[in-house]
């Protein structure tokens, strides 16, 4: 059956990030219609599940660039013909490289990616799930003193993990120099303003993050461990758990993600592409500088029931103290 717009289901899965898309088949075109619909719900929603997709790579590959031009990135293990194409093909002779930590995609490039599209291939039995965190929701749940504090710092990143590919023979300094002169180091907001919804991202992750511009190392360091922690919050987070055939999209701009390294020795096969984006807008309206609460789980302002039932049992405490005596 052709796809249509009218097909379209949206099965929200995750509270703050994730939507499962039912009714299309990305083995057959995609109209412009449809695809409307699709990309309302990419930013709406910040990742897109779709099950049961037989795709070919070239499949992937044309459904991918609905969204934009494809980029090539300068250090994955790529397909030799397709060098859009990165191929994660892991077991234990093979293990994952530098995924097992939580960031947005290619933050060290002065356009990171717009989005990511993983192609489930080969699934272990147990384990080898990605995480995901809404970094709109991770701001959300700033208190106003810190998105205040934020709002307008500059942070360096760096394509850190990937030094550690280079030889330190004259060869591998060489290398390590092109690509510094190719990506030298880029400064973008801590607080960027999504292109799309115009909502406030938090935009540090710690795989590319190294510096808060003009803050000692010390400032740098607490501050950015304290903001690397609000995507290991689980109350903003959606844990992705593969299918063979299942294929995700996910919005770069907005969301960072981590994948979980627990299924050695078994093997785990994923086709990515990845999707250009543009230059990190800031986001400048600052935040309510007069309030200070607990914004992670907002709670109406009288609960009926405080505390969720939890009251100190004085009474049966010592009547149980009595009993064991
Ligand atoms: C990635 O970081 O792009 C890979 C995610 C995964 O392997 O689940």
């Amino acid at each position: 059956m052709a796809n249509s717009a009218e097909n379209v289901q949206v099965i929200q899965r995750g509270r703050h990030l994730g939507a499962e898309i039912q009714g299309i088949n990305l083995t057959q075109p995609v109209d412009d219609l449809t695809f409307k619909v699709i990309k309302d719900v990419f930013v709406e929603h910040e990742l897109i599940v779709f099950q049961d997709q037989p795709i070919t790579s070239e499949q992937q590959i044309g459904f991918a660039k609905k969204f934009g031009e494809l980029s090539v990135h300068p250090f994955s293990p790529n397909s030799d013909e397709t060098p859009e194409l990165i191929i994660f093909d892991n077991d234990a002779d093979n293990p994952p490289f530098g995924t097992d930590c939580w960031h947005s995609d290619e933050t060290f490039r002065a356009e990171p990616p717009k989005a990511t599209m993983l192609h489930g291939l080969i699934i272990p039995e147990v384990g080898g799930d990605t995480m995901f965190a809404s970094m709109t929701s991770a701001y959300e749940g700033l208190s106003d003193r810190m998105k205040n504090f934020i709002s307008g710092l500059e942070c360096i990143h760096d394509f850190k993990p990937f030094r550690a590919l280079f030889n330190n023979d004259e060869k591998g300094k060489a290398d390590l120099r092109y690509f510094e002169d190719r990506y030298p180091t880029i400064t973008h907001p801590v607080v960027r303003k999504h292109p799309v919804s115009g909502k406030p991202v938090l935009f540090v992750n710690p795989q590319f993050s190294i510096r808060i511009k003009g803050m000692s190392e010390v400032e740098s360091r607490n501050l950015l461990d304290q903001l690397f922690e609000q995507a290991k919050i689980p109350e903003f987070q959606y844990r992705h758990c593969w299918d063979v055939d299942t294929v995700v999209i996910w919005d770069n701009r907005s969301t960072q993600h981590y994948a979980v390294h627990d299924y050695f020795p078994q093997r785990r096969k994923l086709n990515r592409v990845t999707i250009k984006g543009g230059k990190v807008l800031p986001y400048t309206d600052a935040a309510d500088t007069r309030s200070v609460h607990n914004n992670k789980s907002p709670l109406p302002d009288s609960p009926k029931v405080k505390h969720g039932g939890h009251v100190p049992k004085r009474q049966l405490e010592r009547e149980l103290e009595k009993v064991k005596t």
